[in-house]
């Protein structure tokens, strides 16, 4: 293992103001865990952390409206997020959440660190402030009109519709969210990051030296943000929820929830090496080591500009290698949104499609926003399900199986002498893990699943172009059909490794069906001889079942009523 790699591997903090959908899942958790599974798959060390983000004005507005406390606003939607994640094989090394005291301690250091070497400037200022309810008003508590794309519901720290990162008095026609009331100013004092005093650094190092890389997606708005001239931002808010400023007389104000939760990564990290017995260090302050943050378009500015200027001023810490942000995904043509439950909930998917979790794996993997936003739509869905899934993956590894059973009562026949058309597809077999590696490793994951099944479509083909089911009839065409099945089946066995990062319960229940344990490391898949002739096979079990009209007009309903 001596050239292999180590990764950090962040994928957003969700808020814990809501359960979690599809534009989640596509948007960042399947994309960041597909890398993470290949890249533990190739015997790189990874480390692949997440958790709930608890605090910020998100929370507090759902407590405000729902009449309770956001700590049970935020109990039960950690566990609900917790829970989906866990049902949908995200394969989290931690999921942990920012109201974890762990993470108020860390957090609270790192401001420390940063106030005492004077990485802050303190200034006060007039912010807006809303009499009715006695409290400053910041981030979401503001709503208008965003200057940039038009849209009314902006917030006052980003529009959601484009993207932008705002300050309140961008908006137009800003209002209170909480009372409606129009806004007053008030005197208060805050601490800042320095950002103008960032610009030259960022400007080198996400321009000139990861412009290539990274996506231009990434690079373009991380531009724009930059030659519009970087400010000075608050780190600290006036709210009674958060991490409190860790600084004597201080009441009444936390840190900004943008400042803590990506730190809350770090507190991650931390808690898992304890438990796991290793260096926290190693994983943050190696320069070898990778640091990838996925993520949606919204908290591009976040995770490129802000963190970065928070952790070179801290020190010693890494930057991130990549932020492999996605696009949006829309539902039926229209943005996903949970006020107006746009949207599909994974625990309500679940209920009508169980077990059936590979299913949105793959359809929100080969359908991804990688480059622009894309739309889901429950006819794709079926139609994914149907003639890809079904028609493609699962009908080959089933034809495969039931013909060696019914012809060798499930033991794998031997290959004989190979014909042109062998080699061919031996060819796709070898070359196929590497191609689908080097898509993962570009974190292009639509053409890396397209390339597996290429791979399943070329097994249809070559089983369609050879007949076995014919040439077995044939007394002098025996050895002929053995080597045909047998190719068949290490196509399977490669197919079943391959598989693991975007459907891990189909690749369990191949490797069940193929009754093999075999380490499985990613390079056995193109070994073309990963089956032993002789080996006994499992029965088949169904890897994917049709999708009828009546389910996905159902789902169309249950949407037209929201
Ligand atoms: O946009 C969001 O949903 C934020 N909760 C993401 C936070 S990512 C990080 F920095 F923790
Ligand atoms: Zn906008």
């Amino acid at each position: 293992m001596s050239d292999s790699s180590r990764f950090t591997i962040t994928a957003a903090l969700p808020y814990a103001n809501g359960p979690i959908h599809i534009g989640h899942l596509a948007g960042v958790y399947i994309p960041a865990d597909i890398f993470a599974r290949y890249k533990r798959k190739i015997g790189d060390d990874v480390l692949y952390v997440c958790g709930s983000d608890e605090h910020g004005v998100p929370i507090t507005i759902k407590a405000k409206k729902n009449n309770i406390n956001p700590q049970d606003v935020i109990d039960k939607y950690h566990k609900m997020i917790e829970n989906s994640f866990l049902e949908f094989g995200i394969s989290f090394d931690i999921y942990d959440r920012t109201s974890n005291k762990e993470h108020h301690i860390v957090a609270q250091e790192f401001f420390k660190k940063l106030q005492n070497d004077n990485k802050f400037i303190e200034k006060t200022t007039e912010e807006y402030y809303d009499e009715k309810e006695k409290t400053f008003l910041a981030d979401r508590y503001i709503k208008g009109t965003c200057p940039i794309c038009g849209y009314d519901d902006a917030y006052g720290d980003q529009c959601e519709k484009c993207g932008t990162s705002l300050e309140p008095s961008e908006l137009k026609n800003p209002q209170s969210a909480l009372s409606g009331e129009k806004l007053t100013k008030k005197e208060t004092s805050h601490w800042y990051l320095p950002l103008e005093k960032h610009e030259e650094w960022l400007k080198n190092w996400i321009l000139k030296e990861n412009g290539s890389r990274w996506k231009s997606n990434v690079v373009g708005q991380c531009k724009s943000w930059i030659e519009s001239g970087l400010k000075a931002r608050a780190v600290t808010r006036d709210l009674d929820w958060g991490v409190k400023v860790p600084i004597d007389n201080q009441t009444g104000k936390v840190l900004y929830v943008w400042f803590d939760a990506p730190i809350g990564y770090i507190s991650a990290t931390k808690i898992w090496a304890k438990n796991n017995n290793v260096n926290w260090e190693t994983y943050w302050k190696d320069s070898k080591t990778k640091l990838i943050h996925f993520i949606g378009k919204d908290n591009i500015v976040f995770h490129c500009i802000i963190f970065p200027a928070m952790l070179k001023s801290y020190g010693d810490f890494i930057l991130p290698e990549n932020v492999p942000a996605n696009e949006f995904l829309n539902l039926e043509g229209q943005k996903i949104s949970t006020s107006k439950n746009w949207a599909v909930w994974l625990h309500e998917y679940l209920v009508d499609f169980p077990n059936q979790q590979d299913v949105l794996r793959y359809v929100l993997c080969i359908n991804a926003p990688e480059n622009k936003d894309n739309d889901f739509t429950w006819l794709d869905f079926q139609a994914r399900n149907n003639n890809e899934l079904v028609a493609i993956l699962g009908n080959f590894i089933n034809r495969v199986f039931v013909l060696c059973h019914k012809y060798w009562d499930g033991k794998v026949p031997a290959k004989n002498n190979l014909e042109e058309v062998d080699k061919n597809i031996i060819l796709q077999i070898e070359s196929t893990p590497k191609k689908i590696g080097d898509f993962i490793g570009d974190y292009k994951f639509r053409f890396a699943l397209q390339t597996l099944m290429d791979l399943a479509r070329s097994g249809n083909k070559y089983l369609a172009d050879t007949e076995p089911w014919k040439l077995f009839k044939q007394p002098d065409q025996k050895e002929r059909t053995e080597t045909i099945l047998n190719i068949a089946i290490q196509i399977t066995a490669s197919l079943a490794i391959l598989c693991e990062p975007f459907m891990p319960f189909t690749s369990k229940k191949l490797k069940q069906m193929l009754n093999s344990n075999n380490s499985s490391d990613w390079a056995s898949a193109s070994n073309i001889n990963q089956i032993n002739e002789g080996h006994l096979l499992n029965s088949p079990q169904l890897l994917f079942a049709k999708i009828e009209d009546e389910q996905i007009e159902n789902q169309i309903n249950k949407l037209k009523k929201s």
